[in-house]
């Protein structure tokens, strides 16, 4: 009987190559028990401790493998160990059913690229693409199958630390964001040895905790959640993502891991997609904290009922799903049919044809930490720095300076540069910034250094050092922020101040009448309104990497001119977040002779850095807006024309940015919306002209009825180098 099943299956994936992969899916469900169904649904982790304290399995990972109780590892790497769990798979389970291996390759698997908001700030789609493509390039050669990524969370409040991993507040650019990764790490090909599956998370408007904490509530109108969150989740599907992540929080009273309207509804009714979905770390166990679920039992019901494919961690389905449908309380189709997707998958990525297509030792060794690798994060890491302020172009400084302090918590760390989420990265080969500096000057420049003080604490005792090595320098470096743990998962802030007494070491450095420059390394926008007032010169450099020491010493030398813009609006005060440039009017927008409208009594209502904002060694000019007419039919495009000229002596890139205003709608429209951007390159004295197309689906919204339609009216367009600069035109749409 073995023997037979076992040509079947032999017959079942080799000669089946014409069938579509549903047809192969299911010619394997066929051969399948209902435990080993529930098998492929059970995902654990290989290396860390789990987070679920009971119901976990008694066996070893092994004997789980051999069982066919277990369908996927997560955060198990290496080309030798998945190797090694593979083929207990494909030769000692009786299926032979292969597993399939995921990991967060947020930003690289070994070689770390800026963290996600800092990629999202080259507004370079084809970059990212290609970030993701050298992510994928080197985790398929270390046994990953599977990245736990895009993360496409839109997220408006900076005191959440997740805000990070993804691309930042508008729906517009976090979708070029979301669908260019997932090409990148798809490729066109998914059964190549070099391209992995993407994981489309959190779904869904994770982003939208209630007060920035992690993990919190989320309450939404449909509306807002359909027009600002759901676009990203939406675009990486359509770009073919071939899983999504349930997210751990709740939208309007329903945990995502329990959520039909979520799983059922949207994704599967409304996108058609044969994506399947994994759960969030033990979020089906978390249904009972949530207080939906009884017991693990009942979260298990609500997790295969709303189409929670896999169960990351909960031991929900390991425990109990075999069991429910027995007693009849599951129906076995919708295990059937999670299975299935899980199969499909597996296809897809072409492990049943060749299970150890990702398990290749030497392709390992070439691929990790290639040449063409490093180059690319180098190049990811120089355009996602935004440079905040210039005054009196004080930089690129000169390299034939005598002396440079270079004074900060964050100067000589070569760990936090990394940011969170940098998987195997290893800090030894990261530059710090203190010896990058050394390095891009040599010898005759003389590098004081001091430490100052501590991110966080408040010791001032090392600040008599740092004034001392100020006040013997020609100009000062202050490299300061926050720690990378100070971000990502469970790292929300109350406050987004720089931590510690970073701030009162600057004022003290301030003060010694020396050019200041600072260097930002932090996760999240922090509010820093003393600094714009008085320091001269800002880079916000995020967290680039491991070539952080490459992409921020060539600007600050003048070796690299800096292009990136925010793609998250900067508050001037916690007070402000929520805070997002794409808000309402109000009935009552703010008049300043007006008591009774919408502001603060004791701060400005604007932000201190707007979304879009980030400065150039070089200064352009924009002219000649033009509409190719003023009037179209809904059905019909707009062409709208602008000339970008580079005004300065730099040869430099500009992101041209064009917005729209929809004057008067059924519902409330927001006062701006990012609908196109072009990056362009300019010689000093260069002139180009740009040219974007308002197609009807950039018009589009969800109307009075939830009708997603074009409503004929009144629309401003406007274009410039941010937000809040920009040239503006109008035109009107008939029936
Ligand atoms: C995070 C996910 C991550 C998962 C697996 C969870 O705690 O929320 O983003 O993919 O762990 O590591």
């Amino acid at each position: 009987m073995k023997k037979i099943l076992f040509l079947l299956f032999l017959y079942t994936i080799t000669f089946a190559q014409k069938k579509t992969f549903e047809q192969r899916a299911d010619s394997v469900l066929a051969l399948m028990s209902l435990e080993e169904k529930v098998g492929q649904l059970v995902q654990y982790s290989g290396g860390w401790a789990t987070g679920a304290e009971t119901g976990r399995p008694s066996e070893g990972s092994d004997e789980l493998i051999r069982k066919g109780k277990v369908g996927s590892f997560l955060n198990v790497v290496g080309a030798e160990q998945t190797k090694k769990m593979q083929k207990a798979a494909v030769e000692e389970s009786r299926l032979k059913i292969p597993l399939i291996f995921g990991l967060d390759v947020i930003h690289g698997y070994r070689s770390t690229f800026p963290v996600p908001i800092g990629e999202a700030s080259t507004w370079n789609p084809t970059l990212i693409q290609k970030s993701a493509r050298m992510q994928a390039e080197e985790a398929s050669s270390g046994g990953v199958h599977w990245t736990f990524n895009p993360m496409v969370d839109i997220a408006r409040d900076p005191r959440w630390g997740r805000i990070m991993e993804g691309s930042g507040e508008d729906p517009y650019l976090g979708s070029l964001m979301a669908a260019a990764r997932v090409r990148g790490y798809q490729g066109d090909d998914l059964s190549a040895n070099n391209t992995i599956l993407a994981c489309v998370k959190h779904y869904a408007a994770y982003g939208g905790a209630e007060g920035g904490r992690d993990y919190n509530t989320v309450d939404m109108s449909e509306r807002n959640f359909r027009d600002f969150y759901l676009p990203p989740y939406k675009a990486a599907v359509e770009a073919g993502a071939g899983s999504l992540m349930a997210s751990f929080n709740e939208i309007g009273g329903i945990p995502s891991s329990a959520s039909k309207f979520l799983l059922t509804k949207i994704l599967r009714d409304e996108w058609k997609t044969d994506a399947f979905v994994v759960s969030d770390w033990n979020s089906i166990g978390e249904l009972i904290p949530h207080g939906v679920a009884k017991d693990l039992r009942e979260a298990a019901i609500l997790g295969i009922e709303a189409t929670v494919d896999m169960d990351m961690e909960a031991n929900a389905y390991y425990n109990h799903l075999a069991d429910l449908v027995k007693e009849g309380k599951v129906d076995l189709k919708l295990v059937d049919d999670a299975v299935r997707r899980v199969l499909i998958a597996k296809f897809k990525l072409g492990l049943f044809d060749d299970p150890f297509k990702y398990c290749d030792v030497e392709r390992e060794k070439k691929t990790i930490r290639s040449k063409e690798i490093i180059d690319a994060t180098k190049e990811v890491a120089s355009e996602s720095l935004v440079l905040l302020k210039n005054e009196k172009n004080i930089l690129p400084l000169s390299k034939d300076l005598k002396s440079i302090a270079v004074i900060g918590p964050l100067a000589n760390s070569n760990e936090d540069p990394l940011g969170g989420w940098s998987g195997l990265s290893n800090k030894d080969e990261v530059v710090p910034l203190l010896e990058g500096i050394k390095n891009k000057l040599g010898n005759d420049v003389k590098i004081n250094y001091a430490e100052g003080c501590k991110i966080t604490g408040d010791d001032k005792s090392g600040f008599d050092k740092a004034i001392e090595a100020a006040k013997s320098s020609g100009v000062v470096i202050a490299i300061v922020g926050e720690s990378s743990g100070m971000t990502g998962e469970a790292n929300s802030r109350a406050t987004l101040d720089l931590p510690g007494v970073q701030e009162d070491l600057i004022k003290e450095l301030h003060k010694t009448g020396k050019p200041v420059v600072v260097v930002l390394l932090n996760g999240r926008p922090i509010t820093i309104p003393w600094l714009q007032e008085n320091i001269p010169a800002i880079i916000e450099a995020w967290y680039p990497g491991i070539s952080t020491s490459f992409a921020v010493t060539n600007v600050l030398f003048g070796d690299y001119n800096p292009n990136g813009k925010l793609p998250v609006t900067f508050p001037r005060h916690v007070g402000q977040v929520p805070i997002h440039y794409n808000h309402k009017n109000t009935g009552r927008p703010h008049d300043p002779t007006n008591h009774y409208t919408s502001y603060y009594m004791d701060l400005e209502n604007a932000p201190l850095y707007p979304f879009g904002y980030g400065l150039s060694y070089t200064t352009f000019e924009y002219s000649d807006l033009t509409l190719e007419k003023n009037q179209i039919k809904k059905d019909e495009s707009l062409k709208v024309s602008v000339k970008v000229k580079n005004t300065g002596k730099y040869e430099g890139k500009e992101v041209v940015q064009l917005y729209i205003r929809d004057l008067v709608g059924s519902v409330t429209r927001p006062v701006k919306e990012l609908k196109d951007f072009a990056k362009i390159s300019l010689q000093p004295g260069e002139t180009k002209a740009v040219e974007f197309t308002i197609t009807p689906e950039k018009l589009k919204f969800h109307d009075i009825n939830m009708n997603y339609v074009v409503e004929p009216g009144d629309f401003k367009v406007f274009v410039g180098t941010n937000s809040v600069d920009v040239k503006e035109a109008s035109f009107t749409v008939v029936e």
